[in-house]
């Protein structure tokens, strides 16, 4: 874990010159009502992971490399982050991107499991 500590976020992803912070914004729904909140939360995170998706195939077509950072939303560092962009407890942080040049050319890996392992077709 140290290991890895030190190679993908002290020489990774620490030395991004930009990290875009995703929030969602609890407040913003489309049905009325407290039964539909976690629906609500669900479906927000769904249009934030695409949203995610689209700004990191977006920044690979610009000859940048990004990295999906989940771990941000621990307890603790999710509330400092929100605090640093200057928001409210009603918004929830999705995730962090950290974005900058590679530093080598990214070659696609192979695939760790074939398709048909982990989908099913009916
Ligand atoms: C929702 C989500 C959260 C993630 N959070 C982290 C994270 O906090 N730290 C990390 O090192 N990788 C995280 N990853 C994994 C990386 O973004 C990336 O997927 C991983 O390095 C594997 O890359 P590969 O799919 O190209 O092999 C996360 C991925 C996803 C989809």
């Amino acid at each position: 874990m140290k290991k890895l500590q030190e190679s993908m976020y002290k020489e990774g992803m620490y030395k991004a010159p930009v990290y875009i912070a995703i929030f969602i914004d609890k407040r913003v729904c489309f049905l009325e009502g407290s039964e539909f909140d976690y629906l609500e939360f669900i479906w927000s995170v769904d249009s934030v992971a695409m949203a995610i998706q689209n700004l990191m195939l977006k920044a690979v077509e610009l000859g940048l490399g990004t990295v999906y950072i989940g771990v941000t939303n621990f307890r603790g560092i999710a509330e400092e982050v929100r605090k640093l962009a200057g928001l409210y407890e009603n918004y929830y942080l999705v995730g962090v991107i950290p974005i900058g040049y590679p530093r080598r050319e990214q070659k696609p890996r192979g695939r760790r499991r074939m398709l048909g392992e982990i989908t099913r077709f009916i």
